[in-house]
């Protein structure tokens, strides 16, 4: 494996003439840093000042062969020591704020000196440091920011109040920059390090001491700092050579009144207090927002009792569904996202500059939901269901807002409409997902077949089911085909549906099929990729809506076929499997906000250019006939390669049919000769046609008028 570098970023670490800074810095140096040693090399209590400290340490470094400075300033003067790295080595990249002291003392015994001293050196030389290099990090888009915390802040220190409270300010000032940070690609995490120095030797017993090596939590200060880290706001605990990362949780808590319209009494909280303090199915809320949205669900759902019941209120705490670029990425995979696949590289890669989800992905939080949640069980009035009787039968997935590659989305699943449809109960589930803000972004709708609950006496038809289509009865417009690998199903689940079905060839057996079967969702997912890569030059954000009913299994390895027929912005398609013909989705459609096509041309194959844009134009013409009759007129294209007619292509406009060779049954108005690199400029736009017709680049024979309304129709808009 590839060793982790820092060549040519610049380092600051405060503190760095002794103890964790000092191993710091060395760590740093010996991977190519250029290193700013900052040190105001006082005692420990945080009285006089010598430059021998940081010295010291920039000579050892310099002996070992890296680049180190020194800088003597105290971190209460943070803009100097910046100034220090912008002077030396003309940027700044990472900011390590370690430097600290000690006065403990009992709280009773605390003098306003011992409390503004340790919080000026810890919090505000943290603060100072960081306000001064935090401009330049955000107009270079790139920044890590370390804080150093203690355990005594976290859990609290006899004697240390006052540096336990500066350490724990540190977390919240860390929260605070890695939200800020974010956008400008400026992470901020904090260290909670056990380390043996000058300040713990008479705090630390001799033996734990000896192991507590700074040595050892160097490298994962050093691996939080490396530009391929991409975390940001986390707290990790390290001593010894281990390493662990602390939370903040919140339980599940408990409603204190019973109905929106009564107050509290002490009484009520008296009542539900071990529920307010029992921590089982606590969680960490991952921002404030969410903190909010989770408490005013809760309110929401108040339906009485609950203040002073031992029932356990309703809560979405289940419903959170986080999710960051692994997930994204993991479900693409899932659903057949490949390399060879022209443009889908930005579904697999992170750093891609228009790294996006696949739409599609955003069913998981809804099928979550719907797992989590016994709804299906509980769907038909007097029965429990079986859920391993319990098939996918139909999904629709609308995307309302823009939807990042990382976040948290907070679902409200319910049931809308029960059918019983004699052999079975259809069950119809609504499930809305929110930002933590709390704006509604999508709209999943699952309908589950429950094989063997039918026959309860409800209605046999509903209307709350978004509705499936009939396809075109027209040949496709557009065929897309592509085989699923033997362990498609292996690497679906791992998004979320673990039913052993997919995987487990007893299961699958139990379950009545011969071999574990794909997850129609997988399925549904291959055919979304592929529409949108056929009709939407795979930009996600064009995505609206999707329907589609799952009528047959897949087998991992079959090969997937996608018919897709287009009627304006939307792409009615049919999804079957190649070796068995067999119809596996249908009655389906995705609605695009628009259409964007792109021909795609293959320079180096020994092909004409002019045949990806010809392409272009059947679909074009078939897309909207009506726009192609209204031009009219039969157009004859000879097609020139090195001066030789290569190819004809006949656009019969009046009959809205576009296709290879001369015109069939029809008399050409015009004939236009031109070149296939012509050709294709005059489609790009970067070659005008009068220009070129005035430079004999293209000959017109016939009707020269009827050639002038051709440009519309040609237009291909291309990103070549
Ligand atoms: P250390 O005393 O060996 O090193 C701290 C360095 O900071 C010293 O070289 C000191 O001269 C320098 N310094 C003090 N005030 C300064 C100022 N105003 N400006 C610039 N430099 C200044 O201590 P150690 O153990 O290496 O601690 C490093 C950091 O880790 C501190 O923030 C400490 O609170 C924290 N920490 C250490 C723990 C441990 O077990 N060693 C436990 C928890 C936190």
């Amino acid at each position: 494996m590839s060793e982790l570098r820092y060549d040519d970023r610049v380092v600051v670490v405060t503190g760095a003439g002794a103890g964790l800074g000092r191993a710091y810095a060395h760590l740093f140096a010996s991977r190519g840093a250029k290193v700013v040693v900052n040190d105001l090399g006082g005692g420990r209590h945080g009285d006089g000042s010598s430059s021998k400290a940081a010295d010291t340490v920039v000579e050892e470094i310099k002996s070992r062969g890296g680049i180190a400075v020194a800088d003597y300033n105290s971190v209460v003067e943070g803009d100097k020591i910046i100034k220090t790295a912008l002077d030396n080595f003309g940027r700044v990249d990472v900011l390590i704020n370690n430097a600290g002291i000690l006065r403990d003392k009992g709280f009773a015994r605390i003098s306003d000196q011992d409390w503004d001293l340790v919080h000026q050196v810890h919090l505000k030389g943290s603060f100072k440091t960081t306000q001064a290099a935090f401009p330049i990090f955000k107009k270079q888009n790139y920044g890590r920011i370390i804080m150093t915390s203690s355990n005594s802040g976290i859990y609290g220190n006899f004697g240390q109040a006052n540096y336990s409270a500066a350490k724990m300010g540190l977390i919240g000032l860390a929260n605070t920059i890695a939200i800020e940070g974010k956008r400008s690609n400026i992470h901020c995490n904090v260290i909670i390090p056990t380390a043996a120095s000058r300040l713990t030797e008479d705090i630390l017993p001799p033996d734990i001491y000896a192991e507590l090596k700074p040595e050892l939590i160097a490298p994962v200060v050093a691996y939080l700092c490396h530009e391929s880290c991409k975390d940001t706001g986390l707290y990790i605990d390290s001593a010894a050579g281990w390493a662990g990362k602390c939370e903040i949780v919140r339980s599940k808590g408990s409603l204190l009144r019973n109905s929106k319209n009564d107050g509290v009494t002490i009484e009520n909280v008296r009542n539900v207090w071990e529920k307010v303090k029992n921590m089982e199915g606590a969680s960490k809320l991952g921002c404030i927002e969410e903190a909010t949205l989770s408490l005013l669900t809760t309110l929401e759902e108040m339906d009485g009792g609950a203040g002073n019941s031992n029932e356990t209120p309703a809560s979405t705490v289940d419903d959170v569904y986080k999710y960051n670029y692994r997930d994204v990425i993991i479900y693409a995979l899932g659903v057949g996202t490949s390399l060879k696949n022209e443009g889908e590289l930005k579904y697999i890669y992170e750093n891609h500059e228009e790294f996006t989800a696949l739409p599609s992905f955003f069913v998981l939080p809804a099928i979550q939901s719907i797992f989590m949640s016994d709804f299906i069980e509980k769907a038909v009035a007097g029965r429990t269901v079986n859920l391993s009787q319990a098939l996918h039968g139909e999904q629709y997935i609308e995307i309302l807002g823009n939807l990042p590659t990382e976040g948290t989305l907070v679902s409200k699943a319910s049931v809308v409409e029960v059918m019983d449809k004699g052999s079975g109960a259809a069950v119809v589930v609504n499930v809305d997902s929110y930002t933590p803000k709390g704006d509604l972004v999508i709209r999943n709708q699952s309908v589950i077949f429950c094989v063997g609950a039918g026959g309860f006496g409800g209605p046999r038809t509903g209307t709350k089911a978004v509705q499936c289509v009939k396809r075109p009865q027209r040949n496709p417009d557009k065929t897309v085909s592509q085989q699923t690998g033997v362990d498609q199903a292996a690497l679906y689940r791992l998004s979320g549906d673990l039913n052993p079905l997919h995987i487990d060839p007893n299961m699958a057996i139990i379950s009545g099929f011969k071999t574990p079967i794909l997850h129609g969702l997988a399925t549904l997912g291959y055919s979304v990729r592929m529409i949108l890569g056929a009709y939407a030059n795979n930009d996600s954000t064009l995505f609206k809506a999707c329907k589609a009913r799952f009528m047959k299994p897949v087998i991992p390895g079959q090969t997937l076929k996608v018919d897709m027929w287009r009627e304006n912005n939307r792409i009615y398609f049919e999804t079957s499997i190649t070796e068995t013909n067999t119809v596996v989705i249908g009655g389906a459609y995705i609605d695009l906000k628009s259409i964007n096509m792109q021909p795609t041309i293959n320079k180096l194959s020994s092909g004409l250019q002019s045949d990806a844009i010809f392409e272009f134009v059947i679909d074009q013409v078939k897309a909207d006939p009506a726009k192609a009759k209204s031009v009219g007129g039969v157009f004859l294209y000879k097609i020139t390669k090195d001066g030789k007619e290569a190819k004809q292509w006949t656009m019969d406009l009046k009959n809205a049919s576009v296709y290879e060779g001369a015109p069939k049954d029809v008399k050409a108005n015009t004939t236009l000769t031109i070149s296939d690199d012509d050709f294709l400029a005059l489609a790009q736009g970067k070659l005008n046609p009068q220009v070129a017709f005035m430079k004999g680049k293209l000959k017109i024979q016939g009707n020269i008028m009827l050639a002038q309304k051709l440009a519309p129709i040609l237009k291909a808009n291309a990103k070549l």
